[in-house]
């Protein structure tokens, strides 16, 4: 199963009629230990929650399948990396051709908010889009079913920060007790969806520009004397 998800790329495929697409998309899920990122997973692919805090080593995986529309499927590789790994030389290999990603941190501790912005410039120095643009990343606030802590008491000043720091949006959540898990996640694949048809269509720009440069040169050929 882990080889399986390691060798699949990202993909798109489109059926014969042009209807119906099928979508794999790779996700990254990091922030700082015990934010609550395996909970997160396992809420939203298992609809699971235990109080119990097993560190995370390396990266885990799962996948999740969702009928997106009646014509697309979209399946996300989340990729559950260890908070320990903390910007570490791991981090390259493991964000590797991401489309999206989630921070999490947790509202009972501010310090792990801190390191947000850390985390978020580790991404962003990691892994680019194919046009080179950063990848749509989604700020949570989990465990939000607790008393918190810090700017986050404030939801003014967090759409302020993130705005100024490239953020596609954030959401108060609870792995624990199932808030906005499935709202976070469907808000992260409408960005790459947006995405993903504005970088097809500027392949199929290119492929077009590139074939009438042919033609042109081709006929260029047959003005030719030689
Ligand atoms: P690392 O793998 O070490 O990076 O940690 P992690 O980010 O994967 O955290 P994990 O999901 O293992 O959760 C850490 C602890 O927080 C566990 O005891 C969870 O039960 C608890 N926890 C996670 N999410 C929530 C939540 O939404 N509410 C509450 N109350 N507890 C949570
Ligand atoms: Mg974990």
């Amino acid at each position: 199963m882990l080889l399986q998800i390691l060798l699949l790329p990202v993909l798109t495929i489109m059926s014969p009629s042009g209807e119906k697409r099928e979508h794999l998309y790779k996700i990254l899920v990091i922030g700082e230990l015990g934010t609550g990122k395996t909970s997160f997973i396992k809420r939203y692919v298992h609809q699971f929650f235990s109080q119990n805090y097993r560190a995370t080593i390396g990266v885990d995986f799962a996948l999740k399948v969702l009928h997106w529309d009646a014509n697309t499927i979209v399946r996300l590789q989340l990729w559950d990396i260890a908070g320990q790994e903390r910007f570490g030389n791991m981090t390259r290999v493991y964000y590797k051709e991401a489309v999206g990603a989630f921070i999490v941190f947790d509202v009972t501790r501010s310090g792990t908010f801190d390191c947000v912005s850390k985390w978020k410039e580790d991404l962003d120095s990691k892994v680019q889009l194919p046009d080179g643009s950063p990848i749509p990343c989604i700020l949570l606030a989990n465990k939000c079913d607790q008393e918190k802590q810090g700017i986050v008491t404030q939801p003014e000043r967090m759409d302020e920060y993130v705005r100024e720091n490239g953020f596609a949006g954030w959401f108060e959540t609870s792995a624990k007790e199932n808030i906005n898990i499935d709202e976070a996640a469907r808000a992260l694949v409408n960005k790459i969806l947006i995405n993903d048809k504005l970088i097809t269509a500027d392949a199929n720009d290119a492929e077009k520009f590139n074939l009438s440069a042919a033609d042109a040169s081709a006929d260029a050929k047959n003005k030719c004397s030689c």
